[in-house]
């Protein structure tokens, strides 16, 4: 997959590329990662990115010009399958809309800044706007983050055991049941008996059956359906 990240901070978002996780799908040469500083595509000596809102009000607007430039610059190059815009009135996220952005081959994600981008470039050129939750962030790069890593860890290879990423909380529209690790007992606290049974099947049912309540009690809006 290759994303295509375009923002005015780009020192914001490299960091999180370059450990863990991220780091290694892209070491593997499952995910390409490009940054893009609107900056570079301002057409105005101070390299101004925004301006006033028509009609008055308090702060700035996201000009289309730069914003167009590398946008199409991008779409000369290769054709994409979703560009996305990170904005709090987008559809929230979730493991669903993870699980279909995964499956894509070339995205453009566009962090927007200050009150948000010039209507004209959602109307022309995004075909999906993601919220990561009803708060207001100083700007998408957080957002976008957050997505590539909910996304990246879904690509096959990505992830050690592939069978990891499928029983996260969410994969079933359940969250996910409770995990021990070493040793079985610590200051006399003990991991359930079942886990350490060896009986597969028992220690299978154990798990749906705390996953499932883990879910009616914390989530139950996750079971509706
Ligand atoms: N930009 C500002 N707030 C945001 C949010 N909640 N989600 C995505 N992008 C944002």
């Amino acid at each position: 997959m290759r994303i295509d990240i375009i923002t005015v901070v780009p020192d914001l978002l490299k960091s999180p590329f370059e450990a863990s996780i991220m780091q290694r799908s892209i070491a593997k040469g499952l995910v390409e990662v490009h940054f893009h500083n609107l900056r570079d595509y301002s057409a105005n000596a101070y390299k101004q990115v925004d301006d006033y809102q028509f009609g008055g009000g308090a702060g700035m607007v996201m000009m289309i010009e730069p914003i167009d430039k590398c946008i199409s610059e991008l779409k000369e190059e290769r054709d994409y399958d979703e560009i996305i815009y990170l904005t709090p009135d987008g559809e929230t996220l979730n493991q669903g809309i993870a699980n279909q952005i995964s499956l894509q081959k070339n995205i453009i994600l566009l962090c927007g800044h200050y009150k948000g981008v010039d209507q004209r470039v959602r109307d022309q050129f995004i075909t999906r706007e993601i919220s990561i939750g009803d708060y207001v962030l100083s700007g998408g790069e957080l957002g976008a983050l957050i997505l590539c890593d909910a996304v990246i860890r879904l690509i096959p290879g990505v992830l050690g055991n592939e069978t990891s990423a499928l029983t996260d909380s969410f994969q079933d529209d359940m969250l996910a049941p409770p995990v021990y690790t070493r040793p079985a007992e610590y200051k006399g606290w003990k991991v359930p008996e079942i886990l350490t049974s060896g009986n597969t099947p028992k220690i299978e049912t154990w798990r749906e059956e705390q996953a499932y309540k883990h879910t009616l009690k914390r989530r139950p809006d996750l079971l509706k359906d």
